[in-house]
C-alpha cells in the first residue's frame, strides 16, 4: 500500500472547491448525458436551409488558395491570444444543430460573445487558416475518436461542428450506444467519434450515464477492455485529467471489479497517473500501428474558480470574466495539478511510438472568459433565474462554451492532420 499525508494546506482549499463544483457538475454530467439527444440513430429531418445553401456555394471558394502549414520546429503552443473577429469563431453556434444545451452560452443567455473571437497566434509561426472541406477531405474513409472525459466530449462537440457545415443535411448522422458517440458523415465515409473513459483505464466510473460516483475507484493497470474500442482507429486523441482532481489521493482497487472486489488502497494523485499512463503507453505501443494511426494525448484543460488567481477582488469564480488574462508577464496561476503534466510528457518522452503531445493547458489558463459559468444546465435543465443569479454556487468554471476554446485546440489537431499527411 502506498499511502503518504501530504496535504498543504492551499492544496486543500483548491482542492475542497474542485471537490464542491465536482460534487454539483459531475453530477450535471451525468445528467446531461442522460439527455444526450442523440440517442438513436437519427437521419438530420430539418429540410436543407438557406443558410447550408449559403454554405455550399461558399464551399469552392474556400478552397481557392494554399494554405501554408508550420514547420514542424515551430512551438505552436508558445505565442499569445489575438482578438481577431475577421477570422473567429470558426462556425456559427445556431448553424450547429449537433452542438448540446450543455455548452451553448449564448442561446442560455450569456449576453457577451467577445470569447467566441479569440485566434490563437503562435510567437514564431502562424497557425494554416481553417478549411472544413481540407479537413473533412483527410477524413475521407477514416476515423477520428476522442477517447477521455467530458472535457474530451467538449472537443468532440466542437469538432463535430467544425467539420459537419461542409456537409449537407441529411448526410449526416449522429448516434450514440453506450460508451461510444459516433458523427457520421456519408459522402466522406468519415466518421468523429467520442468514447467515453474518463481514467482510460478501468474505473467504477464508466457507465456513460450513471458515473456521478464520489468515491471513485480505478483499476491503473486494467485497459483492455476500453482498448479494444479503440483498434482501427486512424486518429486517436486521448485525455485524463479533471476526474483526478477531488481528491488528493486516488483510490486503487486490490484486484478486479469483475471478481467483486471493493477493498482499495489510496495511492497519491501522481504515482497513480504514472501508473494509469504507463499502462495507456504499453497499450498504444503494443496495438497501433504508427504506419496507419496517429495519436495524440491532450494535457490538462484547466478549471478557474479563483478570481483571486487573476486579481480580481470583485470576481465570483469564473461568472463575471469577459476577456482573457491579458497580462502575460508570467504565466497564470490557477491551481492546476503541473506534477501531472511532468508525468505526461515524461511517459509520452518513453514511448517507442511518437505521440503528439498537445500542449493546451497554460495557453487555456489565459480563458477564464470562455468557461460555460452560468449559461449551462444542471441536472438535465436550463439553469433557473434564481441559479444563475448565485454564481458562487451554480458556475461551470470546468467545462467552455461552444464556439469556444476547444475550436483552437481542434485547430492544433488540423494542423497536425493536415499538415503530415
Ligand atoms: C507548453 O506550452 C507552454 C506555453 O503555452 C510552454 O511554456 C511550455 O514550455 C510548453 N511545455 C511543453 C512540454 O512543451
Ligand atoms: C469506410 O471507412 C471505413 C472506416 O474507416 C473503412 O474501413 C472502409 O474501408 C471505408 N469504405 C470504403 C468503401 O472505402
Ligand atoms: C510501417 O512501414 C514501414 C515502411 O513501409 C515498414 O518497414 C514497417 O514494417 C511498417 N510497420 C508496421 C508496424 O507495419
Ligand atoms: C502584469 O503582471 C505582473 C506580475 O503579476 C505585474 O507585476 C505587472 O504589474 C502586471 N502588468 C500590468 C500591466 O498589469
Amino acid at each position: 500500500m502506498i499511502y503518504r499525508k501530504n496535504n498543504h494546506l492551499s492544496v486543500s482549499i483548491v482542492l475542497l472547491s474542485v471537490f464542491l463544483i465536482g460534487i454539483i457538475f459531475y453530477d450535471e454530467d451525468a445528467k446531461s448525458l442522460t439527455r444526450f439527444p442523440f440517442s438513436t440513430s437519427k437521419e438530420n429531418p430539418l429540410p436543407e436551409t438557406n443558410i447550408n445553401e449559403q454554405q455550399s456555394t461558399k464551399l469552392p471558394a474556400e478552397d481557392d488558395g494554399d494554405v501554408e502549414f508550420p514547420p514542424e520546429s515551430c512551438d505552436i503552443f508558445d505565442g499569445s491570444w489575438v482578438f481577431d473577429e475577421l477570422t473567429h469563431p470558426l462556425y456559427k453556434e445556431e448553424e450547429c444543430e449537433f452542438l448540446t444545451e450543455q455548452v451553448t452560452c449564448m442561446k442560455n443567455g450569456r449576453q457577451d460573445s467577445m470569447y467566441q473571437k479569440w485566434r490563437w497566434q503562435p510567437k514564431d509561426c502562424n497557425l494554416p487558416k481553417f478549411k472544413g472541406k481540407l479537413l473533412a477531405e483527410e477524413l475521407k474513409n477514416k476515423r477520428l475518436m476522442f477517447v477521455g472525459d467530458s472535457l474530451n466530449r467538449n472537443q468532440w462537440e466542437s469538432m463535430v461542428c467544425m467539420v459537419q457545415s461542409v456537409v449537407k443535411s441529411g448526410r449526416k448522422s449522429l448516434i450514440k450506444t453506450g460508451s461510444l458517440s459516433i458523427f457520421r458523415i456519408e459522402d466522406y465515409n468519415a466518421t468523429v467519434e467520442f468514447y467515453w473513459a474518463p481514467f482510460l483505464v478501468q474505473s467504477n466510473s464508466d457507465d456513460p450515464e450513471m458515473h456521478s460516483i464520489l468515491d471513485r475507484i480505478i483499476m491503473p493497470e486494467s485497459i483492455n477492455t476500453h482498448g479494444q474500442n479503440w483498434k482501427n482507429v486512424d486518429y486517436l486523441v486521448f485525455n485524463t485529467y479533471i476526474w483526478w482532481m477531488n481528491t488528493a489521493n486516488m483510490k486503487v482497487l486490490r484486484g478486479s471489479f469483475d471478481e467483486g472486489a471493493t477493498e482499495y488502497d489510496e495511492v497519491e494523485r501522481p504515482i497513480a497517473y504514472g501508473r494509469v499512463l504507463k499502462t495507456w503507453a504499453e497499450w498504444v505501443d503494443k496495438n497501433i500501428n504508427p504506419n496507419r494511426t496517429m495519436v495524440f494525448f491532450n494535457s490538462m484543460s484547466p478549471i478557474h474558480i479563483k478570481s483571486l488567481d487573476w486579481d480580481n477582488p470583485n470576481g465570483i469564480k469564473c461568472a463575471k470574466e469577459t476577456s482573457p488574462i491579458l497580462n502575460m508577464s508570467t504565466p497564470p496561476h490557477v491551481g492546476t495539478d503541473r506534477r501531472l503534466f511532468t508525468v505526461a510528457t515524461d511517459v509520452i518522452q518513453s514511448m517507442k511510438l511518437s505521440v503528439n503531445f498537445i500542449n493546451i493547458t497554460t495557453l487555456s489558463e489565459y480563458r477564464k472568459d470562455a468557461h460555460t459559468s452560468i449559461y449551462t444546465i444542471r441536472q438535465g435543465k436550463l439553469l433557473t433565474a434564481d441559479q444563475k443569479a448565485d454564481p458562487a454556487i451554480y458556475a461551470d468554471c470546468i467545462h467552455w462554451c461552444l464556439p469556444g476554446l476547444p475550436d483552437t485546440w481542434n485547430e492544433f489537431l488540423y494542423t497536425r492532420i493536415v499538415s503530415y499527411s
